[in-house]
């Protein structure tokens, strides 16, 4: 548990992602990064109860008994479930404070959220965190959180670009001036990866395998760029087999990962492409010198920086510890007031 003489009570800055929620706390740092998902439980009363949140409520995917339901609240990055969404973040705000009732007000809150959020689904995440305790809430686009966190010049007239790979939505952000000056998004990202190996390997083997386990292999050998033959890792997954129904063993090579996720990394390209094309010309300019920064657990993808650089002709660099930067940078604006002016107030 938090001692009460390291948290400072400035406040909590969350990322709300739709696979993971990551939260800053002024003055100390990240202090929670855990799957987006909790486990509802209907009692033999008839009411649904929380049973687990983050880590523990993802070991039960897949896996749970008729009366348990594991739920991902959020999909592309906005409030799909809002009473469990409402219940998993005010799991986490007292998480971060290290227990329910250490102070007699609520912390200020930033919350970041996608940029093509519309003013319902951010008046919906508002709402939500308000509901969960917080005493003020402000919002934070996500590239320019994802922006302020990976270092790049946010407050100065030069342009730069963030692309923000996460786990429903890839955003890609061009900012100056502590501005948006464009941005767009697609619904691919990492849980699309994931659909296109379960795909990949129904079409090719006849063969069910779970999303835990597309994920698995994704993280373990997936790559952007097809392999050399004969180079490529190698991975053993289980399933079960479409026709007889029962459960097998069976090899998958990174040369059929990268051909299974060509696919959705063709549509990242296609937007980073887009926003290109549609980014005013100075502006374009600076990014030809700055190149583009990529952000997100998508960023991790074998190769992504490799094969964007390729497709665009511009320098691509993958942030430090891309998973964390959207928090971190939400999380330097209750810090140091220089980046107060990205903010959106109530
Ligand atoms: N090493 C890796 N290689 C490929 N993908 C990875 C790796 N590590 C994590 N990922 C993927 O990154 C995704 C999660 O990234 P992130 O936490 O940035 O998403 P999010 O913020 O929750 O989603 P969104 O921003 O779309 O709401 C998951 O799909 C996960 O499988
Ligand atoms: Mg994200």
């Amino acid at each position: 548990m938090r001692n009460l003489f390291n948290f400072s009570p400035r406040g909590v800055a969350i990322d709300l992602g739709t696979a993971n929620t990551v939260v800053y706390s002024a003055g100390t740092g990240i202090v929670i990064s855990e799957p987006s998902v909790v486990a509802m439980e209907t009692g033999r009363d008839g009411i649904r109860r929380v049973r687990a949140i983050g880590d523990d409520a993802k070991l039960m995917m897949g896996k749970t008994p008729g009366n348990v339901e594991t739920i991902r609240p959020l999909r592309s990055g906005v409030i799909a479930d809002l009473d469990v969404a409402e219940e998993m973040i005010k799991h986490f705000i007292r998480k971060a404070h290290g227990g329910p009732s250490r102070f007699s007000r609520g912390p200020e809150v930033v919350i970041s959220i996608p940029s093509c959020a519309t003013p319902v689904e951010r008046r919906a995440i508002r709402q939500a965190v308000s509901n969960a305790g917080a005493d003020r809430v402000s919002l934070l686009e996500e590239p320019m959180a994802a922006a302020i966190g990976a270092g790049l010049p946010v407050t100065d007239p030069i342009g730069s670009m963030v692309v923000d790979i996460g786990g429903g939505t890839t955003e890609v952000g061009v900012i100056s001036l502590q501005g948006l000056a464009y941005c767009c998004s697609t619904r691919v990202g990492g849980d699309r990866m994931d659909e296109a190996i379960i795909s990949y390997v129904r079409r090719n083997y006849n063969l069910m395998i779970g999303e835990g386990t597309a994920e698995r292999v994704k993280i373990e050998i997936g790559t952007a760029a097809p392999p050399a033959k004969g180079t490529g890792l190698e991975t053993y997954v289980r399933g079960r087999d479409v026709t007889r129904g029962i459960p097998r063993e069976f090899p998958l090579d990174q040369l059929q990962i990268a051909e299974a996720l060509s696919e959705p990394v063709q549509r990242i390209v296609a937007v980073v492409r887009s926003a290109l094309e549609n980014t005013q010309p100075e502006i374009a300019a600076d990014v030809l010198d700055e190149g583009i920064t990529l952000t997100g657990g998508g960023s991790l993808l074998r190769d992504i920086a490799i094969v964007l650089a390729d497709e665009t002709g511009l320098p691509v660099r993958v942030a430090d510890d891309p998973l964390t930067c959207v928090a971190r940078g939400a999380g330097r604006t209750l810090e140091d007031a220089v980046y107060r002016g990205g903010l959106m107030a109530a």
